[in-house]
């Protein structure tokens, strides 16, 4: 049973200031839909069913984006246009959980809050900044290796050396195709003294016991109460898995990484993909620019 999924949301947004001073970051729309609805989403596609949120004061919209707003559902409705929802519709019926975390104490602590919610049952964490297109979504990827292992999984992807210090980064040894044992695993590392170039990309499903070892967890990289440091006391005493997931990652937590997103997106969706592409030949031959 895997059904439950965390969404960390607290953070500030300060690099998406202005933009961010009333709104939440993850409601910033990826053309026309909010970054969070591709996480959630995702998450629904791979089968999890209760949604846990660790949000802030000020990110009220949130919790409304995920809710039923009969104004406009009856507006909709009279203009014949209620498909403009579809795909939150869904959302209504589901189980949302909001817990609120008073102090920004780091990802770790985030995570520590939603032990009541979670229980005794093993679960995923998925970082909405951290946008996947993939064929399989990323959270069923993930399940896949959880169901055939048994272990902790958390998601990886190569980057460049000069953006190791951005990253969780891992190694370890390989005990399949894109699997492998995390034998080393440390926080935002100077890009001399990391393991590899293998970073953790924000997908993980963890197993309850990560819990009281967050309890423990003291402030590590940037001062703040990082998951990383919990699941390396993790994998002390249990085997903790990397898999290589398959899909296009990106950044949408940075404004330039914003921007990839959105043009991405936009070459993906049928709707927008011809407009897309000849706007950028167009920018590309045009020598002024
Ligand atoms: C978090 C994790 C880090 C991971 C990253 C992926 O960092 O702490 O290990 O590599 O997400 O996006 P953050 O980006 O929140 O600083």
């Amino acid at each position: 049973m895997l059904k439950k999924i965390v969404f960390p949301v607290a953070g500030v947004g300060t690099r998406f200031l202005p933009a961010t001073k009333e709104v939440p970051k993850e409601i910033l729309p990826i053309i026309d839909k909010p970054l969070i609805q591709y996480a959630v989403e995702e998450a629904a596609q791979s089968g999890f069913a209760d949604f846990i949120f660790i949000t802030a004061l000020g990110k009220e919209a949130l919790e409304r984006h995920f809710a039923p707003n009969p104004e406009l559902d009856n507006f909709l409705k009279r203009h014949r246009k209620s498909h403009l929802l579809d795909g939150l519709h869904e959302f209504y019926q589901k189980n949302f959980t909001y817990i609120r975390q008073e102090q920004a104490l780091g990802f770790g602590h985030a995570i520590s809050l939603a032990q009541g919610a979670v229980g005794n049952e093993a679960f995923a964490i998925s970082l909405p900044d951290d946008l996947i297109l993939a064929e399989k979504p990323v959270m069923a990827q993930l399940r896949a290796v959880y169901e055939k292992y048994r272990c902790p999984v958390v998601a990886f992807m190569e980057v460049p050396r000069h953006d190791i210090p951005r990253y969780g980064i891992g190694a370890g040894k390989f005990i399949a195709d894109k699997v492998f044992e995390i034998e080393q695993l440390v926080e935002k590392p100077v890009a001399a003294d990391a393991p590899s170039n293998f970073a953790v990309i924000g997908r993980y499903i963890l197993t309850p016991d990560i819990f009281p070892l967050l309890k423990n967890t003291t402030h590590g990289a940037g001062a703040e109460i990082q998951l990383t440091d919990a699941i390396v006391a993790l994998m002390k005493k249990r085997r903790v898995l990397g898999y290589f997931f398959s899909g296009q990652r990106f950044d949408a937590g940075t404004t330039l990484g914003y921007i990839e997103t959105l043009i991405h997106v936009a070459l993906q969706r049928p709707d927008t993909r011809a407009f897309t592409l000849r706007l950028l030949r167009q920018l590309a031959a045009d020598e002024k620019i």
